[in-house]
């Protein structure tokens, strides 16, 4: 079944239609068959909070809600996400089986993002778990949330939102840390083709994670930030540690090495580079 879906309430009704027909002419080019529904909007909440509802009322595995812009998009951290229309606004919905490597996902949907960059001649690295810098800036993030019930996890909706037409000079204060493939690569494709691009990429690593978790991470390494054996900070809940990057285990945990040589390992957090003063 390949469904292409719009809601019928919606006030922009007639360019969520448009949105959802370029994006079915686009996977169909791609020679894409989505097996699952694909609901389209102009402007949403979020992505992923329209994802979840879907997922608690049973959707199938890979239901992907695209929006062009959101009012309330959500980053990592508790943080909001800008999503002004003619960014990309992609959620999808995985169901893992019971033995796949579902704490790789993060970095699988990295590897996916970096390689959709690449598409648009964008060389993006990636900040763990999942952040893609193109230089030391953002261009797209990625937010995995899991829900556990009583055979523990039930589903994860994947949230990914790239760049693409934003202007940094629209925004000084993100100007210094966010960029865009359109800043980057002097041009940036439309909604459609970009989200058919991501649509494309993301099963490949998901299978690719099923069938081999350990290439995942070599994967996600070999496109990560060069930034292993620097000093970093990571705030991590409500703890802030400093160390040097070492490694990412197989698990997906990042290895930090503690000025007293010890070597933490944190599932979760976000990292920063630590530049030595200037003497
Ligand atoms: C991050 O903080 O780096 C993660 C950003 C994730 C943003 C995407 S946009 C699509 C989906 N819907 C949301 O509300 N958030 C995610």
């Amino acid at each position: 079944m390949t469904a292409f879906e719009t809601r019928e309430t919606t006030p922009d009704a007639e360019e969520d239609e448009l949105l959802a027909a370029g994006l079915a002419r686009h996977l169909r080019e791609r020679g894409l068959i989505w097996g699952a529904p694909v609901l389209a909007y102009a402007s949403l909440d979020s992505t992923s909070d329209r994802l979840k509802t879907l997922a608690r009322s049973g959707a199938p595995e890979w239901t992907a809600v695209v929006a062009r812009a959101q009012t309330r998009g959500r980053g990592r951290q508790g943080r909001a996400w800008i999503s002004p229309p003619g960014n990309l606004h992609v959620s999808v919905l995985l169901r893992p089986a019971v033995g796949v490597a579902a704490a790789l996902v993060p970095l699988a949907v990295g590897v996916a993002v970096a390689e959709t960059l690449r598409e648009w001649g964008v060389d993006a690295r990636l900040k763990w778990p999942n952040d893609a810098l193109a230089g030391e800036r953002k261009i797209a993030g990625v937010l995995v949330e899991g829900a556990t019930g009583g055979q523990g996890l039930e589903h994860l909706v994947v949230g990914v939102g790239i760049n693409l037409d934003w202007e940094p000079q629209s925004a000084p204060e993100l100007a210094a840390i966010a960029t865009s493939v359109h800043a980057v690569a002097g041009r940036a494709p439309e909604v459609a083709p970009a989200a058919a691009a991501l649509l494309g990429h993301l099963p490949a690593w998901y299978q690719a994670l099923v069938r081999d978790p350990r290439g995942v991470v070599v994967a996600w390494r070999e496109r990560s930030v060069p930034w292993w054996g620097e000093l970093v900070q990571v705030e991590a809940g409500a703890r802030t540690l400093r160390g040097r990057l070492r490694d990412v285990g197989d698990d997906g945990a990042l290895l930090l090495e503690a000025d007293d040589g010890s070597l933490l390992t944190l599932l979760s957090g976000e990292v920063a580079r630590l530049r030595p003063s200037p003497a």
